[in-house]
């Protein structure tokens, strides 16, 4: 079996190498890579293919920033390309960025058969590009992995229920695989003067919070109001609109230490002693919830409902006071149930591949 597995920025690369490692383990399957160049910086690409070490794309469309129209549209020809040149059996897309979508929607043109990995999220807000392309990507996939069972009941309330499969979550496999390899091997906690269990880390990027100044404001401010050091890895949009709306002031305080993105490692390394996550982001809730420490989640809503529904995440949007009490509330409760599977999801993903 021929496959052609579309990624493009951050969490991607993460996903794809544990199926890509599942892929390779046995003889039948071919894997044909392309990367669409969403994410190219060094620190945002490169250093997760070599630390993970996922073979190098065989195809580099090099597409670059944009708007999404004008980023997802420069996707669709490009891929289109290399689809008709490889012929795959199957095109394997991931999550919900705009390089799934144009996998997903150059594949369905030429009635490639389409394998959605970490299928039927959804958190409800048209609003975000994510949940438009996730709906657009499960109504055109033939393969559905869900990563969770609150995943497939979405689906089923769509009219979704056929080739639906139920693997656990393919971030956990990742986690598991390179946890203990990851606090062997960084010594960011050293670095940055850090010591265990005595900081909060944070991540924002979502563009419902650094589009809109008043909201991004609040979640800095919020900052300034937290009694531990905070660790704040800056996305590159994420400087861009700081600057923009000249709020570089918010983050000078001497408890909020700065960094550029963080390679995988590091990323495990903090997130696994940190006291608090603090995040809007989709990944790390979950990672925060696998390596059981409490997150606060900047946004209204979340597509992983189990982490809240156990206790482990709190939803505090955008509101400065929600965030600061949250965050310095907030404990570990006593149980965190299997919500994201045994770890196991990509061998069953390449298995049901493999034989169907
Ligand atoms: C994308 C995904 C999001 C995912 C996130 C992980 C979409 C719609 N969003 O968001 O689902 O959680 O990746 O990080 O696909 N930039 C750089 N260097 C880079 C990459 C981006 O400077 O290597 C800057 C550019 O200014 C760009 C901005 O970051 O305009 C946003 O990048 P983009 O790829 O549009 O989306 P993300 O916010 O990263």
């Amino acid at each position: 079996m021929k496959v052609l597995t579309v990624v493009g920025a951050r969490p991607q690369f993460v996903k794809a190498c544990m199926l890509s490692k599942a892929l390779r383990s046995n003889n039948e399957t071919d894997e044909i890579i392309v990367h669409t160049g969403q994410h190219y910086d060094d620190n945002m690409s490169a250093v997760f293919f070599e630390q993970l070490n996922i073979p190098e794309p065989d195809y580099y469309l090099g597409i670059g920033s944009g708007t999404h129209g004008e980023q997802t549209g420069n996707m669709l020809p490009a891929l289109e390309k290399v689809m008709i040149s490889v012929n795959p059996d199957a095109v394997l897309v991931y999550g919900d960025t705009n390089s799934t979508l144009a996998g997903s929607l150059a594949a369905s043109k030429l009635h490639i058969p389409i394998a959605h990995i970490e299928s039927g999220l959804r958190s409800f807000n048209r609003r975000m590009p994510e949940e438009i392309n996730r709906i657009v990507s499960d109504h055109l996939s033939n393969w559905l992995f869900c990563p969770s069972q609150a995943a497939i009941e979405n689906l089923k309330k769509e009219g979704i229920n056929k080739q639906v499969y139920l693997t656990g979550d393919i971030m956990y496999d990742a986690v598991l695989y390179f946890k203990s390899h990851a606090s062997q091997q960084s010594t960011i906690l050293k670095e940055l003067g850090l010591s265990e269990s005595n900081y909060y880390l944070s991540t924002i990027h979502r563009a419902e919070n650094i589009e809109n100044p008043e909201r991004l404001k609040s979640i800095l401010e919020a900052f300034q109001q937290l009694n531990k050091q905070v660790v704040f890895p800056l996305h590159p949009g994420t400087k861009n609109k700081i600057n923009e709306f000249g709020l570089n002031d918010l983050i000078t305080a001497s408890h909020i230490k700065l960094a550029d993105p963080l390679n995988y490692f590091d990323m495990l390394a903090l997130a696994s002693n940190a006291n608090v996550i603090l995040t809007d982001s989709g990944g790390l809730q979950k990672e925060a919830y696998m390596l059981q420490v409490p997150c606060v989640t900047l946004r209204d809503e979340t597509e992983w409902s189990e982490t809240v529904e156990t206790g482990w995440n709190h939803l505090a949007g955008a509101n400065r006071e929600e965030i600061a009490d949250q965050v310095m509330e907030c404990h570990a409760p006593d149980e965190s149930p299997p919500i994201f599977g045994d770890g196991n999801a990509a061998q069953q993903i390449a298995r049901i591949l493999v034989n169907d």
